[in-house]
């Protein structure tokens, strides 16, 4: 509780109009006795038992779980899921012709913000892309290497709490955050906030469904039933499982102008003929079987109420649907990129 009355001694301006009763916090007291060196081993012991408790992870079915904020997100954090996310990042740089991004970032761009970052491959291989630039990548677990160039970091945070950075960014970048965001106006409109006047955001997402033009998939196959049971199960916790083609209109909602959006479908399998698209469409299919069994554990037992052998049981027959070369699935996944105006706060 906050009951210490104000140095009188303190200039007005410094006190009651900038620190107002609310943002008071008392201090414990202070042994008197005690040298600077014991006061940072203190801070030493709550960061170890801050930075512990960030790692006491959760196990459920055989894989491993998030522990800051429990239960906010579906996906594992084992090295199975770290895998699958470094495969991804692959996938998703092909699909952009080798580019992390398609923004116009000027060639020196200064402050770079990665939302939920994963293992935090993007952030690193802008860090060494823009060697001058600072690069931050979020993330409610702690998976990201240790050893990173210099002028990458990385925090764990929850990127829909209120942001509280010192200052803005050039360009602030999510990708892949499908299941991972409950309030995406709120978030965009940080993004817009935390944006330089002239810099620029983009967001890389999902639709969750597949569909196919010419090939065996059908709607009520498993893979469609399989889609409708996940994005049914994260809709019940309240996260958004298909940003992807909303993110143009939430964007230009947020206040961004020269706002491009691009549409670039992923196949699953070697069916395409393109042959950049067959290795894309190999990898896809590759990631998707590998990553199964996390997208959609979780959701199945604890959203849904399956026993965790029904949900193998139904992954095998997804599998096998899977192995057919005539099926030739894809899903959609957008690019969206924005400018906040030269003229905005
Ligand atoms: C599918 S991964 C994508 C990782 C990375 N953006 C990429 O494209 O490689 C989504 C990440 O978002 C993180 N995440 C989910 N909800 C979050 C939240 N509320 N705040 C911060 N990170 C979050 C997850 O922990 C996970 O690492």
């Amino acid at each position: 509780m906050a009951t210490a009355s104000r140095d009188a001694s303190h200039d007005p301006a410094d006190s009651s109009e900038r620190t107002p009763d609310h943002a008071f916090i008392e201090a414990s007291e202070i042994d008197t006795d005690a040298s600077e060196s014991a006061y940072g081993d203190e801070t030493e012991s709550y960061t170890t038992s801050l930075k512990s408790s960030i790692r006491n992870y959760r196990y459920e079915n055989g894989r491993r779980y998030h522990a800051f904020r429990d239960e906010a997100y579906f996906l594992p954090n084992d090295e199975i899921e770290s895998d699958r996310l470094d495969l991804f990042h692959e996938i998703l740089t092909r699909r952009c012709d080798g580019e992390l991004y398609l923004a116009p970032l000027g060639p020196d761009p200064q402050r770079i913000l990665d939302l939920g970052t994963g293992t935090g491959i993007w952030a690193i291989d802008m860090g060494d892309k823009f060697p001058s630039a600072s690069v931050l990548g979020n993330d409610l677990s702690p998976i990201q290497p240790t050893i990173v160039p210099p002028n990458v970091r990385f925090e764990v945070d929850d990127i829909e709490n209120d942001w509280v950075y010192g200052s803005k960014f050039d360009f602030i970048h999510g990708r892949y955050l499908a299941g991972a965001v409950k309030d995406w106006p709120r978030l965009m409109r940080q993004a817009f906030k935390f944006t330089k006047p002239g810099g620029w955001v983009e967001f890389q997402d999902f639709d969750m469904r597949f569909y196919t033009v010419k090939g065996e998939f059908t709607p009520g196959c498993p893979l469609d039933e399989w889609t409708k049971i996940v994005i049914n199960g994260l809709k019940k916790v309240g996260v958004e499982p298909e940003p992807g083609p909303k993110l143009e209109g939430w964007v230009k909602e947020a206040g961004f102008t020269n706002v491009h959006h691009k549409l670039l479908p992923i196949p699953v399998g070697v069916w395409p003929k393109d042959k950049k698209l067959k290795e894309i469409g190999a990898l896809d299919y590759h990631q998707f079987l590998e990553g199964l069994e996390g997208i959609s554990m979780h959701i199945f037992t604890a959203s849904e109420g399956w026993k965790p052998e029904e949900v193998q049981l139904f992954l095998m027959g997804l599998r096998k649907d899977l192995k057919n070369p005539r099926l030739q699935a894809q899903h959609n996944f957008h690019v969206v990129y924005a400018q906040k105006p030269l003229d905005a706060e």
